[in-house]
């Protein structure tokens, strides 16, 4: 076999330690990577073409190191005795019980982790959490890690993953930066800079931030609320824009080219989905509440009050707009992923627009071209109002209004021409993501109904 220079192990083969680990194994070729997962299934789809997740240009990357320097198994206990660096990328949802439910991040995957790195440990080893976690998890880790009778010592490292999925290869490979965040004594530092030097293989120094432990941790919560906090910010204006003929995307544009404020992140949506924003504010907010800082656990709060608020809106306009009835009426929602270029659902908004309009007894019909197998899954519990049809223009036939639920490019250039002959009339959409030629619709006989626009309609 050949001698590696170091020996990598990931705990958890999903979104995050699945491409993570791809593009170290890439970009190290002289370091052995192995990834791990209590899911069989999940680990037998990443030795074959047919990965668990979809991420352009993932598969390309994995099949240049994979059986390499690249390698996939169930046998965690193993490659936890001969790893010496261990990343942890295990989930870490939501609590749905006990103290805390429905806000804390739920740590029994993290802690079940610990303990069997704990007992199958025989050396020192540097634990380094990629996973989203609380603030201070490192340190009830430490105390977990440490409680052993071996002589061992584990040194744990927060390095928060940012990658966003559907770009996660281009964020990998050419990252803002990166978080390397350890205790600041010296065993501390020796770990940071050990896990410095492996990132150093391809990014460049400047972008290698250190931190202590608690900051690196926390920075990853701040991040993620202040993308979401963005997204409700125009989300909010979008819906004064629907009342004073200002056009939110041009109110985007405006502030965005103020270089203090930038333009990334300013897209009118129906909402933003995903599983971190929602889940990380959530934790954000319980951790300030639990150190008694109402005030900023209730600011944070409702960052995810108006995201539900922006749904709900949505669907109000469509009834609305609909001669206040969608009962019995055909709506193809046009996409389901929580965005673009993944087959990911989670916390996607087009979910809680299907309940919605369920509720309003309206007939749904779902296409997404990722996104098809995960909203069965998600639907399973609905057994009636929901037809899932892989073909958009089927989707779209005999149907009184489409609803743009995700920014597929190939919704962009659909034959909307053929599309709006195929429908009901009058014929209605709905652009929950602000992506269409709204003008050319309305040309075409469509009413159009974009987010914080005014509307284009016949009627
Ligand atoms: C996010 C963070 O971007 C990433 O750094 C972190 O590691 C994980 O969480 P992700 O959830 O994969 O990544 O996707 P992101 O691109 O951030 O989009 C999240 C949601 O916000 C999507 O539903 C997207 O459609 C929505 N969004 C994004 C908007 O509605 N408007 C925008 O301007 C940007
Ligand atoms: P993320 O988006 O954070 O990567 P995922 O749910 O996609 O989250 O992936 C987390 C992975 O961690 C899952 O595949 C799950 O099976 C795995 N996992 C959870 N607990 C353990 C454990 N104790 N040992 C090994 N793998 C685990």
């Amino acid at each position: 076999m050949a001698k590696f220079k170091k020996n990598i192990l990931c705990i958890g083969a999903g979104y995050v330690g699945g491409p993570t680990m791809a593009v170290i194994a890439a970009k190290c070729p002289d370091y052995k990577v192995t990834v791990v997962d209590i899911n069989k299934d999940r680990i037998k789809a990443w030795k074959t073409d047919n990965l668990p997740i979809y991420e352009p240009g993932l598969l390309e990357i994995v099949k240049k190191a994979r059986g390499k320097n690249l390698f996939f198994s169930t046998d965690v206990e193993k490659e936890i005795k001969e790893n010496e660096i261990i990343f942890v990328s295990v989930n870490t949802p939501t609590k749905t019980f006990g103290e805390g439910a429905g806000k804390a991040a739920d740590l029994q995957y993290w802690e079940k982790t610990a303990r069997n790195i704990l007992k199958n440990s025989e050396s020192d080893k540097i634990i380094i959490e990629k996973s989203t976690l609380p603030v201070r998890t490192a340190e009830a880790m430490e105390r977990i890690l440490n409680s052993g009778e071996k002589k061992i010592h584990f040194e744990v490292l927060s390095s928060p993953e940012f990658l966003a999925e559907g770009t996660a290869i281009k964020d990998l490979l050419n990252p803002d930066r990166v978080l390397v965040g350890s205790r600041e004594t010296p065993g501390g530092i020796k770990a940071r800079n050990e896990i410095v030097e492996i990132y150093a293989n391809w990014i460049p120094k400047e972008k290698i931030l250190t931190t202590n432990v608690w900051s690196s941790e926390l920075s990853k919560l701040v991040a993620n609320a202040f993308l979401a906090q963005r997204i409700s910010s125009i989300n909010a204006i979008s819906a004064l824009c629907e009342k004073t003929e200002a056009d939110v995307d041009e109110i985007s544009r405006a502030i965005g080219h103020d270089s203090r404020i930038g333009a990334k992140f300013l897209r009118p949506s129906i909402g933003f989905g995903g599983s971190c924003f929602k889940k990380d504010i959530l934790n954000l907010s319980y951790i300030a509440e639990s150190y008694g800082l109402h005030e900023v656990a209730e600011y944070w709060q409702n960052v995810i009050k108006l995201n539900d608020y922006q749904a709900a809106r949505f669907v109000k306009n469509m009834l609305k707009s609909m001669f206040n009835t969608v009962a019995g009426k055909k709506i193809a929602l046009f996409g389901f992923a929580f965005k673009a270029n993944t087959g990911d659902t989670r916390e996607t908004p087009a979910l809680a627009v299907t309940k919605m309009l369920l509720e309003e007894r309206a007939e749904i019909i779902i296409t997404d071209p990722k996104a098809l197998h995960e909203a069965k899954r998600d639907l399973a519990d609905i057994k009636k109002g929901v037809t899932l049809e892989e073909d958009v223009y089927k989707a779209a036939k005999g149907s009184h209004a489409i609803a743009i639920m995700t920014e597929w490019d190939s919704y962009k250039t659909l034959d909307y021409e053929k599309i709006y002959k195929s429908m009901e009339k009058p014929a209605f959409i709905f652009d929950g993501r602000n992506i269409l030629n709204h003008k050319k619709l309305y040309d075409i006989g469509f009413n159009v109904y974009p987010i914080g626009k005014t509307p284009l309609s016949h009627l």
